[in-house]
């Protein structure tokens, strides 16, 4: 059985006397760092600790990278003086990068650049709450100290702290059953563990299953530590994630590779039962190993076949991450640029949502994203000829996706709503 533990508070995550005054390079101060890849990078010291070796680690936030590549690292990564540091070794980070190159660059290659390059916008272009808001999160969230989890045959480098509890959550590495998704903090337990677990697939009714491809339907009232698993575990990948114990709104949709020893997790999304916002996705995930592989857009595609089922349309939910935007992106415009291709006639904003169950705004900001709509007499129209939705087609930018979604083995009706839907179509 999964862990049967109490809602945790999250609480600010306390320093636990890692602010040694002793230690060379201080907290707070800005450093050039040697990354991982051989260049170097201008960095901040977030937190110092001792490693076992009794020689200090140093936690360092890459000035304009995302969060996601902050690390724990030793001293003979940081340079010692400036100096030291040949100047063909420093890369510009992408920031300053970008302005170098062109100054004249267009909003949306500047939009584009920053996706693709993963840049964090800066507090100075946030409006004043979202910034408040930002400072506060980074404040309690700002130590990832689980640093990898054994998952599976898999061990995987975590990126962002998630709130496991207090005992757990100070581990460098915890174990996780693949199946039940348990955690543990010794190799020894999680051993014993996957001997005696009986568990094989995810809880739930399977809804779909083609080939090796399966994907569970987990509702979070009836497997609630299930769900409160899943969330704690995506949490280490995602940056901004408010749910993990409150999930029995939700319903979750959870992607398996089979083979002869069990449906192996390859990622999910979660969704609302009732979304006011008309939200079709709240969390999507692909866990590292099964990434950039076609499982993302493969789990979007699904959250739409639902919204099509359902006669509603649908959007996630905001803010998108990085990569969610990427993959959104792709997905939106190549669904769009198909049902265009495939037109005879002229279609509409309204028509190609209706087709697709995508949003209205989702398909206007794709649309501008792509040079195919105007702004006249106070709406957005469309403006393009079939020319030019044959050359974005056959660019390679919009390859047809490498997964997709079989509507004849997806076994699913909607479920009856209490309330009638706000985002229905018609
Ligand atoms: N760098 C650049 N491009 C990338 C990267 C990357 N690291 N990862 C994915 N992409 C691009 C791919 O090239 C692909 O585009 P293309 O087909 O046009 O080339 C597109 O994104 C989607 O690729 P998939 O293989 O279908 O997606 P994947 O399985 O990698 O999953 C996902 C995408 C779910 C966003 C994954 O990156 C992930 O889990 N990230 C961490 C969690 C996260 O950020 N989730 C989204 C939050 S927003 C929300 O939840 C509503
Ligand atoms: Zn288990």
């Amino acid at each position: 059985m999964p862990n049967e533990k109490k809602e945790p508070v999250i609480a600010p995550v306390a320093d636990s006397g890692t602010t040694d005054q002793d230690a060379p390079f201080k907290v707070g101060e800005q450093y050039m760092v040697r990354r991982a890849d051989n260049t170097w990078q201008s960095a901040e010291i977030i937190q110092v600790r001792k490693a076992s070796s009794s020689e200090y680690e140093y936690y360092v936030h890459y000035k304009g990278f995302n969060r996601r590549l902050d690390e724990w690292i030793e001293r003979d990564r940081i340079s010692l003086s400036s100096e030291a540091i040949a100047e063909a070794d420093i890369v510009p980070n992408p920031v300053d990068q970008i302005e170098q190159s062109d100054r004249k660059i267009t909003r949306n290659q500047k939009r584009r650049h920053d996706e693709i390059n993963h840049v964090q916008k800066t507090y100075a272009e946030m409006d004043p709450t979202t910034a408040a808001l930002e400072k506060e999160h980074e404040a309690l969230t700002k130590v990832k100290y689980i640093d990898k989890i054994q998952f599976g045959k898999y061990e995987i480098d975590a990126w962002y702290f998630s709130p496991y509890p207090d005992e757990y959550g100070k581990q460098t590495k915890l174990w996780i059953c693949e199946y039940c998704l348990k955690y543990m903090r010794f190799e020894k337990t999680y051993r014993n563990h996957v001997l005696e677990c009986f568990w094989k697939t995810p809880p739930g009714r399977e809804i779909y299953r083609k080939g090796t491809i399966s994907l569970f339907e987990v509702d979070g009232k009836d497997s609630k530590v299930y769900a409160q698993c899943l969330c704690l575990l995506a949490k280490l990948f995602l940056d901004h994630k408010t749910l993990y114990f409150d999930v029995e709104p939700f319903m979750f949709y959870v992607l398996c590779d089979v083979d002869k020893e069990g449906a192996h997790i390859v990622g999910y999304f979660s969704k609302e039962k009732e979304s006011p916002d008309g939200n079709n996705v709240a969390c999507i995930l692909t866990l590292p190993p099964y990434q950039r592989k076609g499982y993302g857009k493969f789990l979007i595609a699904f959250s739409y076949e639902l919204s099509k089922l359902e006669s509603v349309v649908g959007s996630p939910e905001k803010p998108l991450s990085d990569l969610g935007k990427l993959s959104y992106r792709s997905y939106w415009s190549w669904v769009l640029l198909e049902l265009m291709k495939d037109s005879t006639t002229r279609l509409s904003i309204k028509d190609l949502s209706q087709l697709s169950s995508i949003a209205h705004g989702d398909i206007v900001s794709t649309l501008q994203n792509l040079n195919m709509v105007k702004y006249w007499k106070g709406q957005h129209v469309i403006c393009v000829t079939s020319k030019v939705v044959e050359e974005h087609l056959k660019s390679a930018e919009y390859k047809k996706p490498r997964l997709t979604v079989d509507g004849s083995f997806l076994k699913w009706s909607p479920p009856i709503r209490k309330h009638s839907l706000k985002n229905r179509k018609l």
